[in-house]
Order: C-alpha cells, then sequence, then structure tokens
C-alpha cells in the first residue's frame, strides 16, 4: 500500500490518509461571520472525502490582528454558530477539519498596527500605517486572545486547531530577526524571538485540554538575507515541540514562496532535517502537483503529510484523482 493512502492517528483523530488541504484565504465570509458561500466553497474543496485533512484559512484572533476585510473571525462567540456549520459541512463530507488562527500583526487591515518590535516586515515598509510595538501588557492579551480562539474552534466541534507562525504575520514577526529588535526577553536570541509563540502554545494547550490536537505552522526560513536560517529552525522546533501535536512547515517572510525553488516539495530539505531532531509528525507543503510527488516525498523521509494548495484550488476534484492514480 502507498504511504500516501496510509492512515495517521493523531491523539484521538484519525487521519484516514496522508493528504492535507492547507490554509487557503478566500475572502468569502460575511464580515468575519461563515457564509453561504464559504459552506459552498468548503463542500467543494472536501466533496467525496478524499482528504485526510482539512485545515480551513487563516481566521482573526481579535479586530486588531484582522489581515483583510471579508477574513473569518474566531474573535468572538457571535461567529460560533457560523463556525458549527462549517465543521459540520466538512464532517458530513467525511475529512477532519481544523481551524488555522491568526493575528496579522503588522500586516493587519487597519490604520494602527501592533508588532514585534520597532520594524515593518519587507512587504509593509511603505505602508502609511502607524505602527506599535507590543508592550509586556499586549503581548499576555494576545496570547490570551489566541487560547480563547482556540477554544471557540474546539467548542465548534473542530477536530484540531493550527497556530499560524509563518508568512510574516504576528507570531513569524516575533521570530523573525527581520522584523523584531527588541531588546528585553522577547528579542535577541532564537529562544526569546520564540518566547511568545511558546507562551501561545501553552496557553492554548491549558485551554483545550490535552486530547485536543494542536498544530503549529512555523515559517520556518525567511530567504531573506539576516533572515532565520535553518539553523534558527531546528533550534525553534525543539522549544517549541512540547504541547504540539503537528509541525507544518511553510517559510518566507513575504509569503509561502521560496524565491528560486517552485518543484514539489520546495522546503524538503528543511522538513528532512527538522523531523530528525524532533518526534512528532511533520506536514510538507509546496509545489506538489501530482500523488507521485507526494509520495515520493513521504518516502524519501521529508515528511509525514503532504500539502497541496494551488492544485486543489484549480481542481477541487485533485485529491480523489490522485489517490486513484496510485491505485
Ligand atoms: C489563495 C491562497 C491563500 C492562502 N492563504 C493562506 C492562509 O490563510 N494561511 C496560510 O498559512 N497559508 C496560506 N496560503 C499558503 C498555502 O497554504 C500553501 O502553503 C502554499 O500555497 C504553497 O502550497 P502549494 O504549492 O501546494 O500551493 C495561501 C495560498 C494561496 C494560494
Amino acid at each position: 500500500m502507498s504511504i500516501l493512502k496510509t492512515p495517521l492517528q493523531i491523539k484521538n483523530i484519525e487521519l484516514k490518509n496522508r493528504l492535507v488541504l492547507p490554509p487557503m484565504a478566500t475572502g468569502k465570509s460575511d464580515d468575519g461571520i461563515v457564509s453561504g458561500e464559504l459552506l459552498n466553497y468548503y463542500a467543494r474543496m472536501s466533496e467525496e472525502g478524499a482528504l485526510g485533512l482539512v485545515i480551513t484559512e487563516h481566521s482573526f484572533i481579535c479586530r486588531e490582528g484582522i489581515a483583510s476585510a471579508n477574513q473569518v473571525s474566531v474573535a468572538d462567540d457571535a461567529v460560533l454558530a457560523g463556525l458549527t456549520k462549517l465543521a459540520e459541512t466538512l464532517h458530513a463530507n467525511g475529512v477532519k477539519a481544523a481551524v488555522q488562527i491568526n493575528h496579522a500583526g503588522s500586516s493587519a487591515f487597519a490604520d494602527e498596527v501592533w508588532t514585534a518590535g520597532s520594524l515593518f516586515r519587507p512587504t509593509e515598509k511603505n505602508k502609511e500605517k502607524k505602527l506599535h510595538t507590543m508592550t509586556k501588557e499586549k503581548i499576555a492579551e494576545t496570547v490570551q486572545a489566541f487560547a480563547d480562539a482556540a477554544v471557540r474552534v474546539k467548542r465548534a466541534g473542530f477536530d484540531a486547531v493550527e497556530l499560524h507562525a509563518a508568512h510574516g504575520y504576528l507570531l513569524d514577526q516575533f521570530y523573525s530577526p527581520l522584523t523584531n529588535d527588541r531588546t528585553d526577553e522577547y528579542g535577541g536570541p532564537v529562544e526569546n524571538r520564540v518566547r511568545i509563540i511558546r507562551e501561545v502554545i501553552d496557553a492554548v494547550r491549558e485551554a483545550v485540554g490535552d486530547e485536543f490536537p494542536v498544530i503549529l505552522r512555523l515559517g520556518a526560513c525567511d530567504y531573506i538575507e539576516g533572515g532565520n536560517t535553518e539553523a534558527d529552525a531546528l533550534k525553534a522546533v525543539k522549544l517549541l515541540e512540547k504541547g504540539i501535536d503537528v509541525l507544518d512547515i511553510s517559510g518566507g517572510m513575504n509569503g509561502f514562496i521560496r524565491p528560486g525553488y517552485t518543484g514539489a516539495g520546495y522546503f524538503a530539505d528543511i522538513t528532512s532535517a527538522i523531523r530528525k531532531e524532533i518526534s512528532i509528525p511533520v506536514i510538507l507543503t509546496g509545489g506538489v502537483q501530482t500523488a507521485q510527488d507526494a509520495e515520493n516525498l513521504l518516502a524519501d523521509g521529508s515528511a509525514d503529510l503532504i500539502g497541496v494548495a494551488r492544485a486543489m484550488l484549480s481542481d477541487p476534484d485533485w485529491a480523489k484523482k490522485a489517490l486513484a492514480e496510485l491505485e
């Protein structure tokens, strides 16, 4: 049997296979609330239940952390009814489901924004926004907002929650030396730069209990001079492993791109190295186009699970066809 089709147990949930739909922002919510259009989209993406896991798009944990106008909200209890329908829609198609929760930091859709230090991320440099450096009180409030949002995801009936610490958003802005110029215990060496992520994991774990799976999406390397390197990533994952059940690796401060690399599994060198350091399953996403690509990356030890985003977006039947190809 192919590895791609082999189930994987994560705490109390069994993923039927190793294919993951990674989070993709759709802009289809109705002012933060799950809309009929959004339900239809996820029903279509998960039709016939070929995927092992669907991680829904990044959703904002508090108004200050909103990334775009029609982003999904997990910021208060008013969103619970819609989120519950979303979980039910995905479960009705026989897939396990998680929600990615996020704070956009300096990329927030607002005139005044909060971030790790005094620096904008590279793509935000020329924006006319007032930037505030997070105080320790603001950090504590934000950590609590992540925990509260994770509880809402659990209450809505999802199987897991994913914390977004990639693609240049707030938690990545703390992790990256390109955006974190703090001189306190949240800045400087890697152990300080991941401190807020560590605190978020601990607060979320405390809030959702031991049995609820928590996934961390980490932007392992920045691929920009002066940014996080593989050595930073290897230190970071060891500091962050405790309390999470799956590590979802991406990279790039300016998105999910690795300049100069577009082939299947373009973060595979990093995920292979990370897998040797930690003992939880790793998701590898980026550039996968065919079932054989995915199978090869699993077979050569690059990952335990494979994310397929853009191929699924262009053909929601991709997963079903890909698995059939491996018959
Ligand atoms: C339209 C679109 C929206 C995305 N939104 C998110 C998001 O909300 N959160 C996230 O972590 N990654 C997001 N990504 C990145 C994808 O999850 C994935 O990492 C990336 O597309 C690379 O995988 P692929 O080569 O299979 O497309 C998005 C990608 C696309 C194309």
